[in-house]
């Protein structure tokens, strides 16, 4: 556990393949339109954790047979992410990203949409080239429904009454299903047998949903802010996410009414530290960060069935540096 404790020794444990995936990606960017290579060049050299991609390595790497598809599995993946990213900042009207100006604040809206779609379509040209009609049924049905969960979330910006369960198929849509097609997809590449599959799918859905659950915290968690992208995003876009929900169900009448305002109108930034100090009062934070921890131990869980090397120790390990704040 020690030796593997954050997602940079993680990346030591598979440095040459991800470097492998680093090439791929620089490749595939390149582009005789300049924009492309502009915006491409500016959004993957400001960095990212890369945690889809090192899912795929590990996945292949703890399942004994590990090629050259899973790289580019891995560099395709990374588009799909990449590109839902910068659709996301446009739709969500961001600042910051990876530390930087978003690339819509850069370069404006359009040019971010556009180029977005040309990486999505290179993702697909580079399914194309794994030969598989299996993998293309996957990855293409998770981009689907990945696309569903943003328009989804889109729809319900603004809405008071979006339940628990309509919230938790929002997540898994637009951030966990990414998570499972990678752990999945790179299980098939490894030949794994159905029950691996089917295991290594769990995981990388359970991983997803966490995932997004602690980014939803940390858009409130005051006393661990990440200024590396916008903070108070959700509460300005109307976004309503598990830990505002909690607050509302077991804040007082007033609380309730606050919270409830400030979603209908959105652009309420000016009520975020209210809304924190009601959040911490009633451990709504807390809350969302157990559900969290209860996804991880069902990820972890999932995995016993692989057999133990040091890439599904790594396995395990990301599991639990996801509910750590990425540290
Ligand atoms: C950000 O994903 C979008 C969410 C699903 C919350 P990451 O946190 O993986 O983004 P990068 O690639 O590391 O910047
Ligand atoms: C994740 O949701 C969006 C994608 C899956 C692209 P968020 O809107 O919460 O992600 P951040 O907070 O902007 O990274
Ligand atoms: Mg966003
Ligand atoms: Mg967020």
């Amino acid at each position: 556990m020690n030796k593997l404790r954050n997602i940079k020794s993680i990346v030591e444990l598979i440095t040459d393949d991800m470097l492998l995936v680093n090439e791929v990606i620089l490749n595939q960017l390149k582009s005789d339109i300049s924009l492309v290579n502009q915006i491409g060049y500016y959004i993957i050299s400001n960095g990212g954790k890369r945690i889809r991609p090192i899912i795929v390595v590990l996945v292949g790497k703890s399942l004994g047979h590990f090629c050259c598809k899973h790289t580019q599995a891995a560099a395709l993946i990374e588009f799909i992410h990449t590109a839902s990213l910068l659709h996301d900042d446009v739709v969500d009207d961001s600042n910051m990203r990876r530390g930087k100006h978003a690339a819509n604040m850069v370069f404006g809206n359009a040019a971010s949409v556009l180029v977005g779609d040309f990486i999505y379509t290179r993702s697909f040209q580079m399914m194309i080239d794994l030969d598989s009609m299996f993998i293309l049924k996957l990855i293409s049905e998770a981009a689907n429904v990945i696309a569903g969960g943003e328009i989804l979330q889109l729809m319900n910006c603004n809405k008071i009454n979006l339940s628990e369960e309509e919230y938790m198929q929002i997540i898994y849509s637009k951030t966990a299903r990414l998570f499972e097609v990678a752990a999945h997809s790179s299980a098939v590449l490894s030949n794994a047998s159905v029950e691996q599959e089917k295991a290594l799918q769990n995981y990388g859905r359970y991983i997803g949903t966490a995932f997004q659950l602690i980014d939803d915290v940390l858009d409130y968690d005051y006393d661990n802010m990440n200024l590396d992208k916008d903070f108070g995003k959700d509460l300005d876009d109307g976004k309503l996410t598990l830990p505002l929900l909690h607050a509302m169900k077991h804040g007082n009448k007033k609380e309730s009414i606050l919270i409830r305002e400030a979603i209908k109108k959105g652009n309420s930034r000016h009520l975020l530290k209210i809304i924190f100090a009601i959040m911490k009062h009633y451990g709504s934070l807390e809350y969302t960060y157990l559900r969290a921890q209860e996804e991880i131990q069902k990820a972890v869980d999932s995995l016993e069935i692989i057999d133990d090397s040091i890439y599904k120790e790594a396995l395990v390990n990301l599991a639990y540096i996801v509910t750590q704040g990425y540290n």
